[in-house]
C-alpha cells in the first residue's frame, strides 16, 4: 500500500478520536475519557507526522518536545484551580506563535516567489492571526496575573483606530499574496499583527478576561487550521477548524450566560480588575444585614429536609470544595436531601465549579445546572450559598438598570432561607451590590469560606 495512504488513514483514525474526545467533554461524567481520548489522537497524530519522510533530521524536534513536555507537565501539576484560566492563555498565545512561525519556515524553505497565490494567502492569514492571538494572550495573561492592569486602557477613537488597522492588515496579506517580490511586506503584516493583538486586549476589563481567551482560543484553532493549509496537512486543518468552532461556542455560551454580546465585550471596556472590588462599600441605603454562626447555620441546616449548595468563585479562592463535601455528607447521614446549583458562568471560567467539585469526588448526580435546580427553591429549606454573588443577584431580574440586567441567575431568594458564605460585603465581578444579602429570609456568614465551612461541619458533628 502506498504510504501516504497509510497517512492519511492514520490521521483518519486520530481526527475521530479528537471528535469522540470533544463529545465526552460535554458531561462532566464522560469528560475525563473525553480528554483522554483527545490526547490519544495527538498522540497518534504527532507519531504518525514523525514518520513523514520530508523530515531529514530529528534532532531539534526530540528537544523541542522534551523541552515542552516538561514545561507543559509541570506546569499543568503546579497550576492552582483559579489560574487555570491563565494557563490557558498561554497555551493560546504559544499556539498562535506556533503557527505563525510555521508559516514563516514554510516561506523562508520555499521563498515566496516560488509559491502559488493559495499558498501566500494562508501564509499570510496563518502569521496575521496567529500574531495576534501570540500578543493578544500574553496581554490577557498579564491583565489576570495582575502585573497589566486590568482596568479597561482606552485612548480617544481606539475602536475605529483597531478596525483600520484591521483593515490595512487584510490590504497588506492580500497585497503581499499578489505581489510577493518584496519580503518588507511580510515583517510589516507581522509586525503591525504582533501590535494589534496589543491593541484589541488592552481596552478590555480584567474580568471579561475568560471569554477574550475563549475567542483566542478560537482565533488559535484558526491559525493552526491556515498553517495546516500551508503545509498540507490535512490534520492540521481539521483539529484547527475543531479548536477554532469548539472556541466560537464556548465564547457564545459564555456571552449568553451573561446576557451579553461578544462586541460588548470586545469593545464595551466593561469592568475592572478581576474580582471587581470597585464598589463594594456595602449597604443599599438603610438597609440592613442578619448575621449567623456556624451553630445555629448547623442546627437550621439539620433540620432542613432539602438543602442545595450553590458554590462561586469565592469557593474556588478559598479551595473548599472538599469541606463542601464533607458538610453534605453529615447531612445527608442525618437524612437531609442535599443537591448542588451550578450556574453556567459561576466561578471564571467554563465548568469551573464541575471540575472543583470533581477533584472533590462529589457525586455527579448531585450537580443540577440552573435550569433543573430553579424550580426547586421554593421546595428548598436553606440555600448554602458558597463564594458567589452575581449569580443569585436578584436585580438581574428586578433592575433593569443593573448591569447584569437580564442574565439569568439561580432563584435563590425563592427558598425558605439562604445563607451567604463571604468575607465582607464586597461585590462580585460585575461590581454591584446584591440585594439578597438584605432580605429577610437571609443571613451572612462572614469568614472565608473554607474555614466557615469547617466550623459548620464542627457545629453538625456537635448536634449527635
Ligand atoms: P462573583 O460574583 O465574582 O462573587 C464571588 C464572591 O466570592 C465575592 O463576592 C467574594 O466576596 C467571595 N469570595 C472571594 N474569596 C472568598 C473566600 N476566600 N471565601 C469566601 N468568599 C470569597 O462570583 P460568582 O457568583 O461565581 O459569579 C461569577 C461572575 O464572573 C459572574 O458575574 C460572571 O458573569 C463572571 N464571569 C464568569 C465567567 C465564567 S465562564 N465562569 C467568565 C467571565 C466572567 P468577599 O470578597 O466578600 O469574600
Amino acid at each position: 500500500m502506498d504510504f501516504s495512504i497509510l497517512i492519511q488513514l492514520t490521521y483518519l483514525v486520530a481526527i475521530s478520536f479528537f471528535i469522540v474526545g470533544v463529545k465526552r467533554l460535554g458531561s462532566p461524567a464522560t469528560a475525563r475519557k473525553g480528554n483522554q481520548y483527545a490526547a490519544l489522537g495527538m498522540l497518534i497524530g504527532v507519531a504518525v507526522t514523525l514518520l513523514d519522510r520530508n523530515i531529514l533530521t530529528f534532532d531539534w524536534i526530540i528537544a523541542g518536545i522534551v523541552v515542552g513536555s516538561l514545561v507543559g507537565g509541570v506546569a499543568a501539576r503546579k497550576v492552582e484551580m483559579t489560574s487555570m484560566p491563565e494557563l490557558v492563555a498561554l497555551f493560546n498565545g504559544f499556539g498562535g506563535a506556533a503557527s505563525a512561525l510555521v508559516a514563516w519556515g514554510e516561506l523562508s524553505r520555499v521563498s515566496a516567489v516560488g509559491l502559488d497565490i493559495f499558498s501566500l494567502v494562508t501564509i499570510s492569514l496563518s502569521v496575521l492571526i496567529g500574531a495576534v492571538t501570540f500578543t493578544g494572550s500574553f496581554i490577557a495573561f498579564g491583565k489576570l496575573q495582575g502585573f497589566i492592569t486590568g482596568k479597561p486602557i482606552t485612548f480617544p477613537g481606539q475602536n475605529l483606530f483597531n478596525i483600520a488597522l484591521i483593515i490595512g492588515l487584510l490590504g497588506l496579506s492580500g497585497y503581499f499574496a499578489v505581489v510577493p517580490e518584496d519580503p518588507t511586506l511580510f515583517w510589516i503584516v507581522m509586525g503591525v499583527s504582533l501590535l494589534l493583538g496589543i491593541l484589541m486586549v488592552i481596552p478590555i476589563g480584567g474580568a471579561d478576561m475568560p471569554v477574550v481567551i475563549s475567542l483566542l482560543n478560537s482565533l488559535s484553532g484558526i491559525a493552526a487550521s491556515f498553517a495546516g493549509f500551508v503545509l498540507g496537512n490535512q490534520l492540521l486543518i481539521v483539529s484547527g477548524a475543531l479548536v477554532g468552532a469548539a472556541g466560537l461556542i464556548l465564547t457564545n455560551i459564555m456571552c449568553k450566560a451573561m446576557n451579553r454580546t461578544l462586541t460588548n465585550v470586545i469593545f464595551g471596556a466593561f469592568g475592572g480588575d478581576q474580582g471587581g472590588a470597585a464598589a463594594g462599600s456595602g449597604a443599599i441605603g438603610d438597609l440592613t444585614i442578619r448575621e449567623t454562626s456556624a451553630e445555629d447555620a448547623a442546627v437550621q441546616c439539620a433540620y432542613a429536609s432539602k438543602v442545595v449548595i450553590v458554590p462561586g468563585y469565592g469557593l474556588a479562592v478559598a479551595q473548599a470544595q472538599h469541606v463542601v463535601k464533607e458538610v453534605a455528607a453529615i447531612l445527608e447521614k442525618k437524612g437531609v436531601q442535599v443537591k448542588y446549583g451550578i450556574h453556567p458562568v459561576a466561578g471564571r471560567m467554563p465548568g469551573h465549579m464541575n471540575v472543583l467539585l470533581a477533584e472533590a469526588d462529589v457525586p455527579y448526580d448531585q450537580l443540577y445546572d440552573m435550569d433543573q435546580i430553579n424550580p426547586e427553591f421554593p421546595s428548598t429549606d436553606v440555600v448554602l450559598i458558597i463564594g458567589a454573588n452575581d449569580v443569585v443577584n436578584p436585580a438581574a431580574k428586578t433592575n433593569p438598570a443593573s448591569p447584569i440586567y437580564g442574565m439569568p441567575v439561580l432563584n435563590v431568594e425563592e427558598a425558605k432561607r439562604t445563607i451567604v458564605f463571604k468575607r465582607s460585603m464586597s461585590p462580585g465581578f460585575a461590581g454591584i451590590d446584591n440585594e439578597l444579602f438584605y432580605l429577610e429570609n437571609n443571613q451572612m456568614f462572614f469568614g472565608d469560606a473554607k474555614q466557615s465551612l469547617q466550623a459548620l461541619a464542627g457545629a453538625l458533628k456537635d448536634l449527635d
